[in-house]
């Protein structure tokens, strides 16, 4: 199938979870490609601090990536502001580590919901205009746990498959309108996401490239599991007792919390 080209010079890109990490990372390749990138994340703080990293080529913008109405009205915005979406990265991503059994509802429910609803409602918010354009492309980020099982991820391997699988077949959905799709399986990369996480064990790892001081700003409390979404003006909840989502370095490394996490998650309903 041969698509339109796409010259990043004056596109418009929309990054989601573009506030941190990988994400954070490619809204800075991409501006430095020359496109006009919104910057979108849930933690609006992270990305008004990234879009003034790049400069007058970003815009920062609010998203909860998992409610529809949310990607409407900030789709809309991007568009008023910068014009039609020409290119979707749809980045953004939670990883709760568990082991499986012990897993609350909620947070594999939540992670569903970010890394596959998210996916889903991004591609249906902003693929229709590419459609109509005859022209767009839409990157979504799944992992190599997209392909091999991990111990200890596998609600997190399972949102990664299907996120694979779904953009496998929106690639086929889109081609006759000259939308592409592809999905990028990243390795091990050293970010918030995978603070406190013994990487580098048979994995490729990499910190996210043209990314300064990534490794500092990123992994604050490197020994530490700090993978929780922050929400702007939240204050860090307090340690609860009893079940912890202790991440594969062990309780002594320390524990997710399952009620601040979604207390957290669920408080960017009211952003
Ligand atoms: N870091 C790795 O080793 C690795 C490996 C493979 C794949 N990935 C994938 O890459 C993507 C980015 O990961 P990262 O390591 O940069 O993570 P990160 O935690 O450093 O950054 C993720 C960003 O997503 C934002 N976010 C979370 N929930 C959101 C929501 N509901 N709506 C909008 N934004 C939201 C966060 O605020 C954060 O800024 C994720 O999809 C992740 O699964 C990461």
């Amino acid at each position: 199938m041969k698509y339109p080209e796409i010259s990043l010079v004056g596109a418009v890109v929309l990054v989601t979870g573009a506030g941190r990490g990988i994400g954070r990372a490619t809204a800075q390749a991409m501006a430095a490609g020359g496109a006009r990138v919104a910057v979108a994340d849930l933690d609006r703080a992270a990305a008004d601090v990234a879009a003034a990293e790049i400069g007058s080529a970003a815009r920062a913008y609010t998203l909860d990536v998992r409610t529809r109405a949310s990607w409407d009205a900030c789709v809309a915005a991007v568009v008023a502001d910068l014009g039609p979406i020409d290119v979707l990265v749809g980045n953004a991503g939670v990883m709760p580590v568990a082991p499986f059994l012990d897993e609350p509802d909620e947070i594999g429910e939540a992670t569903l919901d970010v890394n596959v609803w998210g996916l889903i409602h991004g591609m249906r918010a902003v693929a229709p205009a590419m459609i109509e354009r005859g022209f767009g492309h839409i990157a979504n980020v799944a992992s190599l746990a997209g392909k091999i099982a991990i111990p200890g991820l596998a609600v997190y391997n399972a949102s990664k498959f299907a996120a694979v699988g779904l953009s496998s077949a929106a690639r086929l959905a889109f081609a006759e309108h000259g939308v592409s799709v592809s999905t990028v399986l990243p390795s091990a990369v050293r970010t918030t996401l995978t603070s406190g996480l013994p990487l580098g064990k048979g994995l490729p790892t990499v910190a996210p490239r043209g990314h300064r001081g990534s490794r500092r700003a990123d992994l604050p409390h490197p020994a530490r599991r700090d993978a929780r979404t922050r929400l702007p003006g939240r204050p860090r909840p307090r340690a609860r007792r009893g079940a912890g989502v202790a991440g594969p370095t062990g309780a002594a490394r320390g524990r997710r919390r399952p009620g601040s996490y979604l207390r957290r998650l669920g408080s960017a309903r009211r952003l």
